[in-house]
């Protein structure tokens, strides 16, 4: 049976740990045998002893389990020590960053083991269960908020109480990808005032949904890059964006920059004049601290406070500061990775090259490295449409002029020909016969008239009073009732029972149909 294992990591502070008790429970209805090393999810509130319930077998050290495993799985790159335990033929999961990374890649190729990278999992809507850049992005965003709020002397919502009133605290968030929403989101369900700004102008609409203010710069050209991504700005964007952020900073409490292109190091976008002109006491978080910053000031995994008050914040360890959380996600995406490469979860691993999602992931296997990966066959983000251009108003009178004139002759030709018809009928069936015919076809005509005109929405309670009306036929079992025949009495009485609860019933539903449009 194939066994996976999950070590302790070894990188100082680092508290996730990539599998929990209910990930390895999945594991195993997937065909695996799991093994974590003692203590691994110490950090993450996880104990030997939920492991061992969960059917988990315990090692007592990394070296029993990187000989045992077939597959191994942990959160941080291995280290030069741990990618030279992996043996020829065995799988290892974990973030790689391979563009940073190659040596890694090289010793996985001479070791012949397959090297799989959750950060490079392409972000196509199948494969978002495996995001695990997204998951941990979602909480960096989240706790960014929340460490801010730690750092910020005051309320986030604003409020009037007997001592005075508190007004709200103003947040500006830079960069609104995964992490950046996640922060828009939670500041604003704090009650803070939230702005956002982004180069890409397409996720105006999602900001504006949370209830944020989208700042817009009035400028000829859109920052969206590939598949979800930003394109590098112009230098005369750059200056704008600029501008727009330095009339923002006296006013603005909190910023959280997230600013990030993949592979390049982050745009400064909050210049050291920018922090001088905050008021004491504000606070910036820079998530892009490991790319260098957003933020002139910001020091990679430090807290610093400026000479004029304004705290910066550049850790990095975000998603590890919320080690439980970020476990059971990063679990979470690493189990469905495994689903993923066992298609008949029966423990028996499959690695299909051909599969966007694994071959994407897949940087190293069968000794070849295998990054960079070709283009996914399936387009990452849909690329925003062209807008149709709107037509004016004369245009659209036009239009409309020409449809009544389409429609009016379309009817005059039918009525025409309908006409026809019943003259050629007419000059050889009786004239009762006629009579009946001529009133179904008008019947018919009005019929089509009244409901043609009539909005879908409507079409139902349309169709229950039509149902009411037609019970007319009520008056004719009424004619009967009085009848010497008792079987005719019996049959009229039916009758009139049935068309009443069509009549009343018809009515009914009508009423409580038409209640659903009407605004209490
Ligand atoms: P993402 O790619 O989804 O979002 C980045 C956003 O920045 C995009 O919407 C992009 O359009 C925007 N952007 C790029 N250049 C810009 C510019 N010049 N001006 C304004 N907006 C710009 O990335 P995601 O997943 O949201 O991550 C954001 C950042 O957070 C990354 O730097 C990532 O490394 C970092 N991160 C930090 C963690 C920490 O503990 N500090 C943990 C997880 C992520």
């Amino acid at each position: 049976m194939t066994l996976i294992g999950t070590p302790k990591e070894s990188a100082k502070g680092e508290n996730r740990v990539a599998m929990t008790p209910q990930s390895a429970r999945d594991l195993q209805a997937l065909g695996f045998e799991c093994m974590i090393q003692t203590g691994a999810g110490k950090a993450a509130n996880f104990s030997d002893a939920d492991y061992r319930e969960a059917g988990v077998t315990v090692a007592r050290s990394a070296a029993e389990l990187w000989k045992q495993a077939d597959v191994v799985a942990k959160v941080r790159p291995p280290t030069t020590a741990e990618a030279k335990k992996a043996r020829s033929g065995q799988t290892v999961i974990s973030f790689v960053y391979p563009s940073d990374n190659k040596k890694l890649l090289e010793t996985a190729k001479t070791a012949n083991s397959t090297l799989i990278a959750m950060d490079m999992v392409p972000r196509i809507s199948r494969a978002q269960k495996m995001d695990a850049l997204s998951s941990m992005a979602n909480i960096a965003g989240y706790r960014a908020v929340i460490e801010a709020g730690n750092n910020f002397g005051r309320f986030f919502t604003g409020q009037v109480t007997a001592a005075g009133k508190v007004p709200p605290a103003k947040v500006l968030v830079i960069g609104a990808g995964v992490a950046g929403l996640a922060a828009i989101g939670t500041a604003q369900s704090l009650g803070a005032i939230v702005r956002a700004f982004d180069v890409r102008p397409e996720v105006a609409e999602q900001i504006e949904s949370m209830g944020a203010e989208f700042l817009f710069l009035d400028f000829e050209e859109s920052g969206s890059g590939e598949g979800g991504y930003a394109a590098p700005s112009s230098p005369e964007f750059r200056a704008k964006q600029l501008d727009l952020f330095s009339e923002q900073a006296p006013d603005i409490d909190i910023v959280i920059t997230t600013a990030l292109i993949p592979g390049r190091d982050a745009p400064v976008l909050w210049t050291r004049d920018m922090v001088d002109a905050m008021k004491r006491g504000s606070v910036i978080i820079d998530l892009a601290a490991e790319r260098g910053g957003n933020c002139e000031l910001t020091k990679k995994d430090e807290k610093v406070v400026t000479p004029s008050g304004v705290t910066i914040i550049g850790y990095t360890d975000f998603p590890s500061r919320m080690a439980t959380q970020s476990s059971n996600l990063y679990a979470t995406n690493i189990r469905h990775m495994m689903a993923d490469l066992t298609p008949e979860k029966d423990g028996v691993i499959v690695h299909d090259m051909d599969d966007d999602v694994i071959r994407g992931a897949t940087v190293a296997h069968a000794g070849e490295i295998t990054y960079p990966p070709p283009k996914p066959k399936i387009e990452a983000i849909a690329k925003p449409q062209p807008k149709k251009t709107e037509p004016t108003p004369e245009e659209i009178k036009t239009r409309e002029i020409a449809a009544q004139r389409e429609a009016g002759l379309r009817e005059i030709g039918m009525l025409a020909i309908g006409g026809v018809i019943l003259l050629i009928i007419g000059m050889f069936a009786p004239v009762s016969f006629m009579q009946h015919l001529i009133v179904f076809a008008l019947a018919c005509f009005v019929g089509f008239q009244v409901i043609w005109n009539v909005s879908h929405a409507l079409h139902t309670p349309l169709m229950a009073v039509t149902n009411a009306i037609s019970s007319i036929i009520i008056v004719g079992a009424l004619m009967q009732i009085g009848s010497g025949s008792w079987l005719v009495m019996i049959l009229a009485a039916l009758s009139v029972l049935m068309a009443g609860i069509n009549i009343f019933g018809g009515f009914m539903v009508t009423r409580r149909m038409l209640a659903m449009f009407q605004k209490s």
